[in-house]
């Protein structure tokens, strides 16, 4: 899809019902994301997610699953090492049923990502804001504004790429910045809050339909103005692929 420029649309989903509608809407990648722990859980962060919920839930999307790819959320503390990193890997794969496994982080994961993947399991990177750094970063707001923080997180992409990353998440960084990246990669590149130039976007299925008590600036209610909740996944989908979304009221400078 990248090499076709065909735009990859990616929502979160938690469960069954949610993942059937967004499979048969055109969704090409299903993130069971550990926001659960906010929007199901209604915790304020997402440190509090085990591997039990993860699997659990990547089991309720794959039973249902038959067309997305379905990527699940290594939940913090799970990889602290490469060893543990890939027994928990393995369980999203074998007990949950995921095709891929998502870690936040950058080069510093480098040696992790190798054995993953060396053991047959496609890896995706998380960078910007990344939320299990929570404590670390003060608070969840728009990375990498300054020249070094920038070249930082550029080196960090093409160092995940290096390691076998087939596939990265943009959270939250400078229009421009993403772009740069996303030019730079061979690996598709999916943005979330980073502007209209990434290879695909991702947003929280609850922020999307207006569940949420909090609108992020980068989202849109999808919902407004529809029949059902199946034409609000549809109009995502479509407004993906045809660039209609995101707009610029939804990136940073
Ligand atoms: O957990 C999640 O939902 C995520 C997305 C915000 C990209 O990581």
């Amino acid at each position: 899809m990248k090499t076709s420029a065909e735009k990859i649309a990616c929502l979160t989903a938690y469960d069954a019902s949610f993942a059937r509608l967004e499979d048969e809407a055109g969704v090409d990648f299903l993130l069971v994301g550990d926001s659960l722990g906010m929007v199901l859980q209604g915790s304020d962060t997402t440190l509090k997610v085990t591997m039990a919920d993860m699997i659990y839930h990547t089991r309720l999307v794959s039973a249902v699953t038959t067309r997305a790819i379905i990527v699940s959320d290594m939940p913090f503390m799970s990889y602290n090492t490469p060893a543990q990193a890939l027994g928990n890997a393995g369980r999203l794969i074998t007990e949950g049923g995921a095709q891929m496994v998502k870690l936040e982080g950058g080069s510093e994961l480098t040696e992790t990502i190798k054995l993953i993947t060396q053991h047959g399991i496609p890896v995706c990177g998380h960078l910007g804001l990344t939320p299990q750094s929570i404590h670390k970063i003060g608070g969840y707001r728009v990375q990498a504004r300054s020249n070094e923080a920038a070249k930082k997180l550029k080196e960090d992409a093409v160092a995940l790429q290096q390691a076998g990353a087939e596939c990265l998440v943009l959270e939250c960084v400078p229009a421009a910045l993403a772009a740069d990246i996303t030019r730079a990669l061979e690996i598709p590149v999916i943005g979330i809050g980073a502007g209209t130039d990434c290879d695909g976007q991702v947003l929280v299925v609850y922020d999307m339909l207006g569940i949420t008590a909090r609108q992020p600036k980068f989202s849109k209610n999808f919902l407004t103005g529809k029949e059902s909740v199946a034409d609000a996944l549809r109009t995502y989908v479509e407004d993906v692929k045809n660039k209609t979304f995101p707009a610029a009221i939804h990136t940073y400078d």
